[in-house]
């Protein structure tokens, strides 16, 4: 496979959870949006993890720009308890709607203000958090969390 930087790597991420939105929408029964929320709530959750694991410390440690990852960390906080109600309800409309648009902001602020940053400064090795990205997002997704 290609390597992936950090950024190209989470964007990605980003990009295909949009779409798991869109197709949410779309669906048009609860099979459906029963098996799109559970992927959409696995996806995510993989997703905040690897960057609370490994991109967020190395963005803290090569920036210090402490404010926009306490603003990012919430932002995960919230949307993890969402994405518990949706686990525990299977299908919820309102919830989903309400995650997609936690979501929609936070990904907005990624992708305006970390990524631009994160490409900027020297120091961090975005190859190399790539790889390491890709390796912890796999062991996730094959379910050997530990
Ligand atoms: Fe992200
Ligand atoms: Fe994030």
């Amino acid at each position: 496979m290609a390597q992936q930087d950090a950024v190209t790597l989470l964007e990605d991420d980003h990009i295909q959870v949009e779409r798991l939105f869109a197709q949410y929408k779309s669906a048009g029964d609860a099979t459906a949006k029963r098996m799109l929320t559970q992927r959409i709530c696995h996806e995510l959750s993989v997703h905040t993890r690897i960057e609370e694991e490994i991109f967020y410390p190395a963005f803290r440690q090569a920036t210090g720009n402490d404010a926009l990852l306490q603003d990012a960390e919430r932002e995960h906080r919230e949307a993890r308890e969402l994405i518990a109600k949706l686990e525990a309800k299977q299908v919820d409309d309102r919830v989903m709607l309400e995650l997609e648009g936690a979501i929609a902001h936070h990904i907005g602020d990624e992708r305006q203000k970390m990524f631009p940053q994160a490409r900027k400064t020297r120091g961090l090795d975005l190859l190399q958090l790539g790889q390491q990205l890709e390796q912890r997002k796999s062991e996730l997704l094959a379910g050997h969390p530990a």
